[in-house]
């Protein structure tokens, strides 16, 4: 590992961008050196609240900067395709948050861009780091659950309860056609095949729009009519390489839902359960013996990923220790010098992932679109 801090540009720094510098922070061996947002002013004010060296309001000044070696993408969606390119274009390593595009097509391009140019490419699938998480898939990919039969769970969150409810996330041309159902959806399908080591090979979705007129607010203090074109509740089944079936759904209409994430796998043995809400803990259920609640604590987890704890038990760790996990994985990865080439999914997301990914949101596309009949998966 070279002695030399990883100095990383992040563009965007809204909601998430302060996450990642958070994340970068906590490592040690790599520091945030600058910011780009959409105005200078923007960003200056950022940069000085959290002690950021540079502020740019152009984000082609953050990729020229011969002072950053990895460029973080942390804005809305459709930038994410040319930002990319961009960084690739300039000899970078780029990390993009998710999801990696608005289409597979834009998602094929940048890894075919990242592969050529011989750059570390990465997607902040962070949710996948938590360690109880890490500990399941150890356990499952041990055999301890039996075969895979049953994933099924959800992504609710009630952000979209409202009318006057309203984000850049339900505009198509910035998160896509499909928004939630690919935006907060991509974290559960990339889950999904993660921790079963399966591949999701068919689709069927049927999506709805409850509230297809929303208030946007307007620049006065007023709001207009917003047209919905994207579905506010999506149900989706699949299908796994291994004939197991998968139920997934998701909205953000759901009162009372913060940030709920859940995903329960039932084996031909025992099943497991993880709830985005209650972090520190794994339900394990049983037949012939009591059902366990696993609470966080490092000797009681698998020991190939004890070290992803970092705080004893009854210390609890949580989704801003996932994304540190994720980026220290990503960033020792550039810091060793290692062929971009010999990365690995499991250790970290790459845009390989996102390019599936996107697959899968093409695919449940297609289902929609069809009344709801099944759609293979291409890839
Ligand atoms: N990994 C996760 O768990 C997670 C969570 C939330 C959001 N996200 C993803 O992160 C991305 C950003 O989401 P967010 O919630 O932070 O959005 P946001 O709207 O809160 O922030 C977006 C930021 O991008 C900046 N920006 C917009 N256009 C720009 C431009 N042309 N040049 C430079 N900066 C520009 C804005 O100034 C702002 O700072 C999205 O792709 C989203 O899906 C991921």
């Amino acid at each position: 590992m070279t002695n030399k801090k990883i100095r990383v540009g992040i563009i965007g720094f809204g909601f998430i961008g302060p996450h990642h510098l958070d994340a970068i922070r906590r490592l040690g061996f790599a520091d945030v050196t600058a910011i780009a947002t959409t105005s200078l002013k923007e960003a200056k004010s950022k940069a000085e609240q959290y002690h950021i060296g540079k502020a740019f309001g152009d984000w082609r000044q953050l990729i020229d900067d011969p002072e950053i070696d990895v460029v973080d993408i942390a804005t809305p969606t459709h930038l994410h395709h040319d930002l990319a390119l961009a960084t690739i274009q300039a000899g970078k390593h780029v990390i993009v948050d998710k999801p990696m595009a608005i289409t597979s097509r834009q998602a094929g391009r940048m890894l075919k861009a990242a592969q050529g140019a011989g750059v570390v490419h990465a997607l902040t699938f962070n949710i996948r780091y938590n360690v109880m998480l890490q500990h399941a898939r150890a356990i499952i990919d041990k055999g301890n659950i039996g075969d895979p039969r049953f994933i099924h769970g959800h992504y609710l969150q009630e952000w979209l309860l409202k009318d006057t409810d309203y984000n850049w996330r339900i505009d198509p041309e910035k998160a896509g056609p499909l928004a939630m159902v690919a935006d907060a959806g991509a974290h559960w399908y990339d889950l999904a095949e993660h921790l079963t080591g399966l591949r999701i090979v068919r689709m069927l979705a049927d999506f709805s729009t409850f509230i297809p007129t929303r208030r946007k607010p307007a620049k006065n203090g007023k709001t207009t009519g917003f047209d919905v074109s994207v579905p506010d509740l999506g149900m989706v089944m699949c299908e796994f390489e291994n004939g197991a079936r998968g139920l997934f759904n998701v909205s953000a209409l759901c009162a009372g839902h913060k940030n709920d994430l859940s995903i329960e796998i039932n084996g031909s043995r025992s099943s497991l359960r993880w709830q985005q809400e209650r972090p520190n803990e794994l339900w394990i259920g049983h037949r012939d013996e009591p059902n366990q609640i696993l609470l966080k604590d490092p000797p009681l987890l698998d020991s190939s990923i004890r070290h992803l704890a970092t705080l004893p038990g009854g210390h609890n760790e949580a989704w801003p220790d996932a994304f540190r996990n994720l980026m220290k994985r990503i960033l020792s990865f550039i810091a060793s010098g290692a062929d971009p080439a010999s990365t690995n999914e499991i250790d970290f997301p790459t845009f390989a992932t996102g390019c599936r990914v996107s697959h899968i949101v093409d695919a449940i596309a297609a289902s929609a679109k069809a009344g709801g009949r099944w759609k293979p998966v291409k890839g």
